[in-house]
């Protein structure tokens, strides 16, 4: 089924100009933009979005993370979109991404691994709706 999903990416990807790698594999795999903008984040905004992670030990450092500066968050849309952007991405930690995948290519160590991907339909829905309005979404 044709689905949307909620891709972030990080700011370490941001700082390192690589926004237009990341985002042309996900346009060669099929995927096609959906909406996206460029964002500096507030602590609240950081603390909401990974609000199910709060009482985890790397908690507080994520949110350091990625309020040091802009991300760009974007809604994906294509057959499959949720998983397809999850194999694009490559495992969490990028020692254990496979070989091709933009966390293996790109990211240095867990904690800054270059994008974000949601992980379920009910994930994607309250992520999208996190960043989006319907109407800034454009499926084509
Ligand atoms: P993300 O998909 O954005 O969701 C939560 C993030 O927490 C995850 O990617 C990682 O970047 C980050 N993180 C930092 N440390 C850890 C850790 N030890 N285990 C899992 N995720 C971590």
């Amino acid at each position: 089924a044709v689905e949307q999903t909620l891709s972030i990416i990080k700011p370490d990807a941001v700082s390192r100009n690589l926004i237009g790698e990341i985002v042309s594999r996900f346009e060669k795999a099929g995927l096609t933009i959906a909406a996206q903008r460029m964002v500096q984040l507030s602590r609240a905004q950081a603390e909401g979005f990974y609000a199910e992670h709060k009482g985890r030990p790397f908690f507080d450092g994520l949110v350091e993370f990625m309020v040091s500066g802009p991300v760009v968050v974007q809604v994906l849309s294509g057959e499959n979109a949720i998983l397809a952007n999850r194999e694009l991405m490559g495992a969490t930690n990028p020692a254990n991404a496979a070989p091709g995948t933009i966390r293996k290519d790109f990211a240095e160590a867990v904690d800054r691994n270059c994008v974000h991907g949601s992980d379920s339909p009910a994930s994607a829905a309250r992520e999208i709706a996190y960043f989006f309005a319907s109407s800034d979404v454009i499926v084509r």
